[in-house]
């Protein structure tokens, strides 16, 4: 019997080696030392055993059974250990790799990138950026910028009227007043938002963006509305555009003018390298981008009390449109392409 308990107990740590995970051992803990396991059976024998065999028999399977778990406990021991720390480094996160967003992050709607590059410039060179309602009263809108009631410049715009005093702003030059009631000059800010106009075709859409202009201090100049615009112009289209002005008319400006850049297609010559017309600027080398002028001494007086002394400070104003410097540096076709939001379109930008 003492030697089928030395082969038991032998067999019994050779599988107990080998068992791979706490499962198997498991297994042959049952196998060995459970209730119906061969040395259970023998343990169990001993009192039918002769006297004489009972003592070392039993001592012997006493001593295979604390064998035999001893080994089972120190394989457990050593399979835990591995099996955690398998774990550990199977789930081992790394906190300094960058998030992983379930969805692709987005981009600006080209609108808003254009309108953040104009900014750019802007205040890069000194201008501050503020915003107005885009629900104005036909004061702000019209009158205080020079039209009153009835004014034929009126009809130039096609407007949405809410009541006979509020309209959805058709510009963003009401801000120009707004601006001055707010503080004295001089005043050098760039107003960017939404305007209304009751127009829609390829090149209109009734809601639109401007991005307004105006300085006033003391000794300015069309020279300074030039320069500042010709900077604009090149952080825009490039180091080598310059830019015209042509004369024109807004109520609110005296003179007006239309800004022109040179062409960034063919730069400025009118026709492309094959000898073709520029279709671009067609042919004129010129592309218009915005309306100008220096600000009527009749818009002053409406801020006379906050400082505006047409006598003393002048200066300039612009509008252009978001949309229309956004067509030109990215060859929009169609402008209600904006606003249909169209991801393979948009996509495209920003
Ligand atoms: N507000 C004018 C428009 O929308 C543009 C403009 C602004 C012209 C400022 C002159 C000065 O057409």
């Amino acid at each position: 019997m003492p030697d089928r308990l030395d082969d038991l107990r032998s067999e019994a740590e050779a599988a107990i080696a080998q068992a791979g995970d706490v499962a198997t051992l498991e297994d042959l803990r049952v196998r060995y030392l459970g209730r119906k396991s061969e040395l259970t059976t023998i343990l169990r024998g001993i009192r039918d055993l002769p006297p004489e065999e009972r003592g070392p028999t039993g001592q012997a399977a006493n001593e295979a059974r604390q064998t035999i778990e001893q080994v089972l406990d120190m394989r457990r021991e050593a399979l835990e250990s591995g099996e955690l720390e398998r774990r550990l480094a199977e789930d081992r996160v790394d906190v300094t790799l960058p998030g992983d967003p379930p969805w692709p992050v987005g981009r600006l709607h080209v609108i808003n990138a254009t309108r953040r590059d104009i900014e750019d410039v802007f205040v890069g060179l000194g201008f501050d950026v503020a915003e107005g309602p885009e629900v104005e009263y036909d004061y702000y809108n019209f009158e205080a910028l020079n039209m009153p009631p009835a004014h034929p410049a009126r009809a130039m715009q096609d407007t949405f009227y809410l009541s006979q005093q509020v309209v959805l702003r058709t510009h963003t030059s009401p801000m120009q007043v707004r601006a001055m009631e707010l503080q004295p000059p001089p005043i050098y800010m760039v107003v960017p938002g939404r305007v209304y106009r009751r127009d829609s075709d390829a090149t209109h859409t009734p809601m639109f963006h401007q991005v307004e202009g105006l300085a006033i201090d003391e000794d300015i100049t069309l020279g300074d509305l030039v320069g500042v615009l010709r900077e604009f112009a090149r952080a825009l289209f490039g180091p080598d555009r310059d830019v015209k002005v042509r004369s024109s008319y807004f109520p609110f400006t005296e003179p007006s003018v239309e800004v022109d850049v040179s062409c960034f297609a063919c730069g400025g010559k009118g026709h492309l390298p094959d000898g073709s017309r520029d279709p671009l600027c067609k042919g004129s080398g010129w592309i218009e981008i915005l309306g100008a002028g220096m600000v009527d001494p009749n818009v002053l007086r409406f801020v006379e009390t906050n400082g505006y002394d047409p006598e003393r400070v002048q200066g300039f104003a612009f509008g252009m449109g978001i949309e229309r410097i956004a067509f030109l540096r990215h060859g929009i076709p169609d402008l209600r392409m904006l606003f249909e939001n169209d991801l393979r379109m948009l996509e495209q930008f920003g």
